[in-house]
């Protein structure tokens, strides 16, 4: 199988619907109004690279080089693929496929987290040094393949011990028959 027909078996639409992509858009808008900057962006549960494509394609959070890590061996190809114009430029993105909850080397100064409902443990978090600065994103979506339900803002933040919360908020998604809403808190652990 060639990698196209390959990307198209894999892919997973639903991460391009509005509610994934609306919900990076706000993160990205919400992440560019902080002002920080970064020399190494880790992104947990990266699935296809669809934050990190946002992220460069804006063009507004300067940021030096993007990683984005998952456990699911089909995204790296799939993720380096859609982010090909950053992976050519000296690596400035590169997808690995890793699990989160063990050992991650390096040093980033920013992990994005937007998958946090689907890790099966606290590890990952646990891991992350003290000091360093941190988006996440949860939701209130019952769903099968989901290890952690937030029912609202309050109990998300209160999920996550962070020193400092520079931003923390919720965005609704309504459609004709079913609605959910996504949380975020962009901050320092
Ligand atoms: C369905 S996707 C992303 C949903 C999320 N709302 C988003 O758009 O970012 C969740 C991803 O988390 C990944 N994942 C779950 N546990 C992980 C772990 N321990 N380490 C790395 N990736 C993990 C899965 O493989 C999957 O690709």
């Amino acid at each position: 199988m060639n990698i196209q027909n390959y990307i198209m078996y894999e892919i997973n639409s639903d991460a391009f619907s509005s509610g994934q992509v609306g919900s990076k858009i706000w993160l990205c808008e919400e992440l560019e109004r902080t002002k920080w900057t970064s020399n190494l962006t880790y992104i947990y549960g990266g699935w296809y690279g669809v934050t990190a494509f946002l992220l460069l394609s804006r063009g507004k959070f300067k940021v030096d080089h993007i990683q984005s890590f998952d456990l699911d061996p089909a995204c790296e190809p799939i993720a380096d693929m859609i982010n090909e114009n950053w992976v050519w430029q000296d690596w400035k993105f590169k997808a690995f496929t890793l699990d989160c909850n063990s050992y991650v080397r390096g040093s980033p100064d920013l992990v994005i987290n937007t998958s946090t409902e689907h890790f099966d443990s606290m590890e990952w978090f646990n891991r992350i040094p003290k000091g360093t600065r941190v988006v996440l994103q949860g939701n209130n979506m019952p769903h099968e393949d989901h290890h952690v339900h937030s029912a609202d803002l309050k109990a998300f933040v209160n999920s996550y011990p962070i020193t400092t919360i520079n931003y923390a908020g919720q965005k609704d998604f309504e459609y004709p028959t079913w609605k959910f809403s996504r949380f975020m808190i962009i901050g320092v652990k």
